[in-house]
Parts: structure tokens; sequence; C-alpha cells
């Protein structure tokens, strides 16, 4: 596993949005496994940048997103949907039939089969982008005594319902049950990059690279057993973390 350390969390942001560009000028039809929330809304922002400015072209791309609420209508400004759709999809050519973020309506148990077999149409991901919690979480992967391999429902824990507490009016109006790609999923794309920033992320990013350690405890250590993930960090993030390279 890599670690980048850049100036600020708008250079994080373009370095991550220029591997992406540089994957799909390799590979047009590529599949990526997209990721929401406030760490990726920069990195989007690049991406539509790029686009406008002719670097980029999403016809062929197809994607899949890490996770959505249970009980979530994709109409809903907080839906994860609704998130790609305003920070991405809407401002790109891509085919929003080629987009997949799973369904939070419905029946939870139908729309995991149809997530799992998602995750794997066409095959993995070329490319997989990632967030992390404030307890290592990737996707909604809660660390606990065991992890998942597939596709699954979590039951979120505290930490996270706090963190996305600032999205709703109150904590009680956040979901308690997501679904969400599983590790194995996860591990499965061809190349994995983290982006994180903030003093919230210090000590998931503190077990995810200042030791050797894989624990489901901070299920983002299971990155260190892939043969290429990168995970990006702010020079502030670094330095609270106390990373020296
Ligand atoms: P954030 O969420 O980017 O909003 O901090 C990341 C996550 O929970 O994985």
């Amino acid at each position: 596993m890599k670690v980048i350390v850049t100036g600020s969390f708008d250079e994080s942001s373009r370095m991550v949005a220029q591997r992406i560009t540089q994957i799909i000028t390799q590979k047009p039809a590529a599949k990526l496994g997209l990721a929401t929330g406030g760490s990726c809304e920069g990195i989007y922002a690049h991406l539509v940048e790029l686009y406008k400015a002719g670097q980029l072209d999403f016809s062929q791309v197809r994607t899949v997103n890490l996770d959505e609420y249970v009980g979530m209508s994709p109409d809903n400004p907080l839906s994860y949907r609704k998130y790609m759709n305003s920070n991405l999809f809407d401002h790109v050519n891509i085919d929003k039939a080629n987009t997949y973020v799973p369904g939070g309506m419905g029946d939870p148990e139908e729309e995991i089969k149809t997530f799992r077999s998602k995750v794997r149409e066409g095959g993995w991901a070329d490319f997989q982008l990632l967030g992390i919690g404030v307890s290592g979480h990737i996707g909604f992967n809660e660390a606990r005594d065991t992890l998942q391999a597939s596709a699954h429902l979590e039951e979120l824990d505290e930490s996270t319902i706090r963190a996305n507490s600032r999205y709703f009016e109150d904590e009680s109006q956040v979901p308690r049950r997501a679904m969400t790609m599983g590790m194995g999923d996860i591990l499965s794309a061809e190349e994995i990059m983290l982006i994180a920033s903030g003093p919230s992320k210090v000590e998931a990013i503190r077990g995810l690279i200042m030791d050797d350690t894989v624990t489901t405890h901070n299920p983002s250590t299971f990155l260190k057993l892939h043969r290429n993930a990168t995970v990006v960090i702010d020079r502030e993030l670094a330095d609270w973390v106390g990373w020296k390279g």
C-alpha cells in the first residue's frame, strides 16, 4: 500500500481526479467503483472541470456506488443517488443507465441481490474510490469482530450516525441501516484510492498507515493486503497522525 502526502485537501482531490482521468483515457469503457461523502466532493468537482475542458469522455464509463441508506428514496436530496447526480452525473456525458447506486427503497434483500450482480457485471471494477469513516469503515463496512465479503445490509455504528448527522436535521433522522459493498467486493478492484482529510480521521488513518496490522476493528486496514492501493492525505493530516514519510 502506497501513501501519498499532498500540500492540501484540494491538491489531494486534484490528484485523485487526475488518476481517474488517466484510467478513463486508457480504457474508455472503464468500470469505476464510486463513493460519496464530503471527502469525494472535490474529486467530482475536478472531474467536471476536466470534462468541461474537453479532457474527459464518460460516454462509455460504467459506475457502481459503494453504498446507500436503507429506506432512502433516490429523490431525497440526502440520497447517494442524488449526491452522485448533482456532484457528477448531471454535469458530464455519462449514460445514467450505466450507473448504479443501490436502491434504498423496496425490499432490501432483493436490492442486495441486484447489488451483488452489479458489482460483478462485466468484471470487477478497474478502479475503486474510497473515503474512510471515523472508526475506519470503508463503504459502510463497520468495525466489528467479523466483516463480510459481499454486498450486504449493515447496522450503522454510533460514530457513523454522529458523523453523518451533519447532513440531517438531527441525529434521530439518520437512517440506522445501510447496504454496502462487502470487503471482498472492494478488494477485488484492480486499483484502489482512499482519500482522507481533517481531524476526525486521525485515529482511523493512524491504524491504516502507521503499522502493518490488519484488523476487522479498522476495516480500512485490509487495504494493506491489496496489490495496488493508495492512500492520499494532506500534510496537515499526516502531521497530526505523526507520519514522517
Ligand atoms: P466523509 O465520509 O467523506 O463525509 O467524511 C467518509 C466515510 O464515511 O466513508
